[in-house]
């Protein structure tokens, strides 16, 4: 029987062909303000990389709304619809008169912008948050009117591909099983360049930590070709082994000349790096390829430590403690 976790991640592909019924949507202009924790808050950023070029977008993780300027428009998204910094956001906003909309499974933001009438879409329920990209994603798109629709097909088409040939190729043992053995008793960093496949880190980087409950870091070139290198020098002290996962190569040809001189170097100086590429010619579905193997990686490595993967007991505990001294403030 299949754990009822890897079910969520195998569905993600097909739900980019869920077509989600809004009702109404935000105004075509102005910047976009985009709050959302976790998961959701993820959801988010890939929105946001999505609209680049087309409409300015902010993503908030907090509890009050940054400086605001006329015709900013709020996309509260919330997979439950009952985290309170993206509901305290919401709800400030409706305070300031700002345009908002909801993308939520339920909830109190659910139920409140049902009740004020105001722009707000469903998305099917039941999963965990961090496991409903798909949906939240075309959640989102369904509000924002004039932002460039994509092919939600090729995306689930190249995902199940990322799948087929990442974690179930037909004859050997899969790729993503040496990605995962790498991981196992060392910190992992994701060497990354550029806006999409720093977010494919930040995906990897929240997987692992929710999923396998192991940390992890983003090295962000070519910054990081000016510091954080360094721990993987000859002459770093090597306590605690590093395992470099490099997630996608640079499109641009100097780019990639670079970071390829710095992954050479690395080798040399004694550092093991593997990478996780499959290329697509649309820089936002790749990725969100690169991004699911980071869902399929943190379970499998959880599934090998032995942690349950669906479990955020801490996490729990902290929303739980919080709400609490809430009711005992009002
Ligand atoms: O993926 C998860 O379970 C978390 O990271 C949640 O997304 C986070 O706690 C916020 O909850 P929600 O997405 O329901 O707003």
């Amino acid at each position: 029987m299949t754990d009822p976790f890897r079910e969520q991640v195998m569905t993600l592909p097909d739900q980019f062909g869920h077509c989600p019924s809004p009702r109404g949507s935000l105004p075509r202009d102005g910047r976009l303000i985009i709050v959302g924790l976790g998961g959701s808050g993820l959801a988010g950023e890939f929105f946001g990389l999505h609209l680049e070029g087309s409409r300015e977008t902010l993503v908030v993780r907090d509890l009050a709304l940054p400086e605001i300027r006329d015709h900013d428009a709020l996309l509260a998204i919330s997979y439950s619809g009952n985290t309170r910094e993206t509901l305290s956001v919401w709800h400030e906003a409706g305070d300031r008169g700002l345009a908002r909309a909801a993308v939520a499974s339920g909830g109190r933001l659910l139920e409140e912008a049902r009740e004020h009438d105001l722009p707000h879409v469903e998305i099917p329920g039941g999963m965990a948050p961090r496991s409903g990209l798909g949906y939240l994603l075309r959640g989102c798109w369904s509000l924002v009117p004039g932002s460039p629709e994509p092919g939600w097909d090729e995306v689930g088409a190249h995902l199940r591909k990322m799948v087929t040939h990442w974690v179930e190729p037909d004859d050997s043992s899969s790729p993503i099983d040496e990605v995962v053995s790498s991981l196992r008793g060392s910190l992992p960093v994701f060497l990354t360049w550029g806006s999409g496949s720093r977010l494919a880190g930040r995906r990897w980087v929240a997987d692992l930590a929710e999923n396998a409950k192991v940390p992890s870091v983003v090295w962000e070139f070519p910054e990081s070709a000016h510091n954080a290198i360094m721990t993987l020098s000859r002459e770093a002290p090597r306590d605690q082994p590093i395992a470099g996962v490099i997630l996608g190569e640079p499109r641009d040809k100097p780019a990639r000349e670079y970071f390829r001189t710095v992954v050479s170097l690395l080798e040399e100086h004694g550092a093991r790096t593997s990478l996780v590429e499959e290329p697509h010619e649309d820089s936002w579905i790749h990725a969100l390829g690169l991004a699911h193997l980071g869902d399929w990686a943190s379970v499998l490595l959880a599934e090998t430590i032995g942690v349950e993967a669906s479990s955020l007991s801490l996490m729990d505990d902290l929303k739980e403690q919080l709400a609490r001294k809430e009711e005992g403030n009002e």
